[in-house]
């Protein structure tokens, strides 16, 4: 990398920490390319570098004839997505006909795959990760020798308590159980805590694995309202835990899939204290939680549980090392339940890509890698953003997540959001349509678009394609339903 790259990227750095730091503030000016130049005694191709590559990850805007400013949350220009649940809802499984299942479509071999639920790999170190697969496959035979299967291999249960104290907070090593994945970390968290015919409460629009699991285990929902800015309204959670019976909650806090929010810090600590007093264990899944934009690590309602309430789902598969499948649940006070049934399913979770993980944690800079990755990931998030924002028609609304790599986008009223998947899959474009994260199809006028793909002219050319189909749905929707 030239040394002039250097430059520009090291102050586009310094600039992103004086804004996320609060320094900078929305509206502020930034000095002018010439001024700026003259102050970092570089040219002003370096400043305008700086500037676009700024002005790419959304952080700030030029305004003509006038320079460059910090941008607030401005949702690329559009507006804030609604929430469609309006009050509780109580929903039986098994008197459903189906819940969707439009996974195979998500997840497939499309071209352009803006559906799918995963990160575009090459943002991982997959090198680094397989020369230490390779490494210490040999090892496997001594780790297996010290190693109780069921809870996963020693030095990785240590590395995740050490992670939980570098994010701010004690979680005993004890009860850490490694799993094949989130999946498996939410699917056996559902089964310690939930019998057939229980209810668990769900936030929605929600992770659509998270109802798969749930109908697979005959169990049933309640799907709370939830706004997309700040989550789950913590007094109506009080007043239905007051009114109804319920196993448990499966919420996400951090980096909310599909909405973005990240709870704020009292309202985990409320949600947690709420969930105490009704005696209700809360299903944590906080796979996304290191991929959260901000300048600070953010922590889980986990940090706020003196009970043992909070079953804590992680993953590496986003932060890390996709395709791997290693998760973990800290399972509070019911990790011998999770044991059990770890022993009654799989026994154990495969120990080389444990080991691999293990030692990249050990040998290497974790926060470094994170810190590029979020990076280039709000970069990419707000590209997408823009593009929509360019190519769909008004009346289009669309999320800023706080996190990771997806948008959810309310589309205007009417428009049928299978009817784009169905023409959008007849194109090789994958998206995924709102039904599919409820229980009962809600979410028909919305979609989510995983924005984690590096930008190209080609994508822009699919958000385009995109914006004309929703714009010729929209036009063919029955008036009544354009309200
Ligand atoms: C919100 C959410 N939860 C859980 C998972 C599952 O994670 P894993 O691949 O570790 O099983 C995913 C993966 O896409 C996800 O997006």
């Amino acid at each position: 990398v030239s040394t002039e790259a250097h430059r520009y990227a090291a102050i586009a750095e310094a600039i992103s920490d004086l804004i996320r730091g609060g320094s900078l503030q929305a509206g502020d000016a930034l000095p002018s390319v010439r001024s700026a130049a003259l102050q970092h005694r570089v040219s002003k191709g370096t400043i305008v570098s700086a500037y676009s590559t700024l002005e790419a990850r959304g952080l700030i805007e030029a305004r003509p004839q006038s320079g460059f400013y910090v941008r607030g949350r401005l949702n690329a220009g559009l507006a804030v997505p609604r929430s469609e649940i309006k009050y509780p809802k109580v929903v039986r499984l098994d008197q459903q006909t189906q819940v969707r299942d439009a996974l195979g479509d998500l997840c497939g071999t499309h071209a352009t795959s803006l559906g799918s639920s995963f990160p575009d790999p090459s943002l991982y170190p997959l090198d680094v990760l397989g020369r230490a697969l390779v490494a210490n496959v040999r090892s496997t035979e001594a780790a297996l020798a010290g190693t109780d299967l069921q809870l996963g291999l020693p030095q990785l249960r240590r590395a995740i308590a050490q992670r939980y104290l570098e994010l701010g907070y004690v979680v005993p090593v004890e009860e850490i159980v490694v799993t094949c994945g989130g999946t498996e970390a939410i699917s056996l968290s559902l089964q310690a805590v939930a019998q057939k015919g229980d209810f668990v409460l769900i936030d929605s629009p929600t992770f659509f694995s998270g109802i798969q699991l749930i109908k697979q285990l005959d169990l049933n929902v309640i799907e709370m309202p939830t706004d997309p800015q700040e989550g789950l309204n913590i007094g109506l959670l009080d007043q239905t835990l007051s009114t109804h019976r319920v196993a448990a909650c499966l919420l996400m806090t951090n980096c909310h899939n599909p909405l973005g929010f990240s709870m704020k810090e009292e309202r985990k600590q409320a949600l947690v204290e709420v969930l105490c007093r009704h005696d209700v264990p809360l299903i944590e899944n906080d796979v996304n939680s290191e991929l959260h934009f901000g300048p600070r690590h953010i922590r889980a309602a986990k940090a706020f549980d003196e009970n043992g309430m909070v079953l804590h789902c992680g993953s590496f598969t986003k932060s890390l090392a996709p395709g791997f499948k290693i998760g973990w649940v800290a399972a509070g006070r019911y990790v011998s339940r999770i044991v059990n049934r770890k022993f009654a399913t799989t026994l154990g979770t495969s120990i080389p890509p444990q080991t691999a993980i293990a030692h990249y944690l050990k040998n290497h800079s974790y926060d470094r890698h994170l810190r590029s990755l979020r990076r280039e990931l709000q970069t990419r998030v707000n590209e997408m953003s823009q593009s929509v924002a360019r190519n769909f028609p008004a009346g289009t609304r669309i999320t800023t997540p706080q996190g990771g790599y997806v948008i959810w986008i309310e589309l205007p009223p009417g428009t049928d959001s299978m009817a784009l998947f169905e023409m959008a899959v007849s194109r090789h474009i994958g998206i995924a349509p709102g039904p599919i994260f409820s229980p009962l199809g809600s979410y028909r006028n919305f979609i989510r678009l995983n924005c984690s793909h590096n930008w190209s002219s080609k994508l822009e050319e699919t958000i385009k394609w995109l914006g004309s189909a929703v714009s010729e749905i929209a036009a063919a929707a029955p008036a009544e339903s354009r309200i």
